[in-house]
């Protein structure tokens, strides 16, 4: 695990973006994974910059969602695909149908998971996956204790998932989902390359806990622990708690460049 810890939000989204870059410029047909919430919106943004000057192209991409509440109109703006055609795809050229969105009619839950893991299997495997991590170190809606191998499936949202997206349901849990799809873990492990993105003190201990902590399905993030490429690319902020930050910052700088994130 590469742990990079960069001076501000902004700069984690450029050292971010840069796993894009060479994706998008050296794959046949890239797949990228993308997550929603706040942590990575700095980084959509960055590489909607990218695309109007020019320097990347989304136009070969297929695009996985790490996960979908259950219970939304798929055109809910509050959907998770909804999220990420809002905060990059509507914005770059990324053709109609690159993203492969998770169904979640009442009919088509028992079957959603086996059907976006074989998509995904067909697509070739995602090559890029992008998380960000829940205070109760969630990735996707895999909440403790998810088991380490679990697959995408259905999933009940923790009490503090709900307290925390509660912001686009008008502050109200009780109106978020109860109920979310999510890639499994050991489905994201899967992925050729994970970056997890995190930024802000309320980010400090989950971090801490996930990086330098054991490998727990109470902490569903610890699983990034066993995977031969995940990189983790914190805030100040989110990695004030790490103890080995000095070790981690000089493995950073003093890479060669071609290693790369
Ligand atoms: C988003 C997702 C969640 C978030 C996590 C962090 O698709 O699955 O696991 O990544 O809750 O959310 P933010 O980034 O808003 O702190």
């Amino acid at each position: 695990m590469e742990v990079v810890i960069a001076p501000s939000a902004r700069e984690a989204a450029i050292v971010a973006v840069s796993a894009f870059e060479r994706l998008l410029a050296g794959a046949d047909r890239p797949v990228i994974g993308l997550a929603t919430g706040r942590s990575p919106l700095p980084t959509y943004r960055e590489l909607i910059e990218r695309y109007r000057s020019r320097r990347l192209s989304f136009a070969r991409t297929r695009v996985f969602l790490l996960d979908e509440y259950v219970g939304l109109d798929p055109e809910d703006p509050r959907s998770c695909r909804s999220i990420i055609r809002r905060e990059l795809l509507d914005h770059v050229d990324a053709p109609a149908g690159a993203l492969v969105a998770l169904e979640c009619a009442a009919e088509e839950l028992p079957t959603a998971g086996e059907t976006y893991e074989r998509c995904i299997a067909d697509a070739g495997g995602i090559d890029l996956q992008i998380l960000g991590i829940g205070r109760n170190g969630h990735i996707g809606f895999n909440e403790p204790p998810s088991s380490l191998g679990s697959r995408t499936r259905l999933a009940t949202l923790a009490a503090t998932t709900r307290q925390d997206n509660a912001r686009s349901f008008g502050d109200d849990p009780d109106m978020v989902p109860r109920h979310g799809i999510t890639q499994g873990i050991g489905t994201i492990l899967e992925a050729r390359h994970i970056v997890l993105i995190a930024t802000g003190e309320a980010k400090r201990e989950p971090i801490a806990r996930a990086v330098e902590g054991p490998v727990t399905a109470m902490m569903p993030a610890s699983a990034l622990q066993l995977h031969p490429h995940a990189t983790v690319i914190v805030d100040e902020a989110a990695g004030e708690q790490l103890k080995h930050a000095d070790y981690y910052r000089e493995a950073y700088r003093d890479k060669p460049a071609w290693q790369h994130i």
